[in-house]
């Protein structure tokens, strides 16, 4: 396996930009905006891709990609289905992570809060925005679960399909949206030499951020 090899070797230095203290501002939601939208400005593709890290009950954190769907209420919105094996997770500890890392700009964001689902109401206003396929997707999938083979989920998307016709398809109880509520974010720009520039900020109780570096 010649490239497993020589996986050690592979180096990249970052040399694209800094990021001060003074440049942060004192609001890291409005931060993220800066930086999301320099992101779509550089046209990364899957640039709302984040990785949503929750913990089972023994203690075993699992990680996979979700897509940011909205930033509100103070906090990050994805959708996904509630009975989930991260939807059983976030049920039993709602302490997650988010992660997104824009490589094309050298930067990551790292964000550490507290997931909470959205309204129902919420929750139906994007599952109406999504395309057709999407919808039945949503009702044919019993996300997570072990299935026989590829067949299972098919038929159940044929069956839905005749089910709803021409009809408005509806949300499923079991899908809808989270809100992680920020306790901690993040923000790091790679620099030459491994010399990277980190900014935390941290939630106080009375809902002010402070913030800080912290060596690379
Ligand atoms: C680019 C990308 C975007 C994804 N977006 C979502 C999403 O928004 N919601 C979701 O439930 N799963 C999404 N997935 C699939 C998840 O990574 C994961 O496979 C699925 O949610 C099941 O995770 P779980 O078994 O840990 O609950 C996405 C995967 C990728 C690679």
């Amino acid at each position: 396996m010649p490239h497993l090899e020589h996986i050690a070797d592979i180096r990249q230095d970052y040399i694209l930009a800094s990021l001060d203290e003074g440049v942060t501002g004192n609001d890291p939601l409005a931060f993220f905006g800066k930086w999301f939208g320099e992101a779509v400005s550089a046209s990364i593709i899957e640039v709302n891709a984040m990785t949503l890290a929750s913990v089972d009950g023994r203690g075993f954190p699992h990680a996979r990609i979700v897509l940011l769907k909205g930033v509100e209420h103070n906090g990050f919105t994805f959708f996904t289905n509630y009975n989930s094996a991260k939807g059983e997770q976030i049920a039993a500890n709602n302490h997650v992570s988010l992660l997104f890392f824009w490589k094309e700009l050298e930067r990551q964001v790292r964000i550490e809060g507290i997931a909470r689902q959205l309204s129902a109401t919420e929750s139906d206003t994007y599952f109406e925005s999504r395309p057709y396929g999407s919808k039945l997707g949503a009702w044919a999938s019993p996300q997570s679960q072990v299935i026989a083979d590829r067949e299972v989920i098919n038929e159940n998307y044929s069956t839905y399909l005749q089910q709803f016709k021409e009809e408005s398809i509806p949300r499923p109880p079991h899908w809808g949206g989270y809100n992680v509520r920020p306790q901690s974010i993040e923000f790091w720009q790679g620099r030459s030499s491994r010399m990277h520039d980190r900014i935390l900020f941290t939630a106080g109780a009375d809902g002010h951020w402070s913030k800080c570096r912290l060596a690379p």
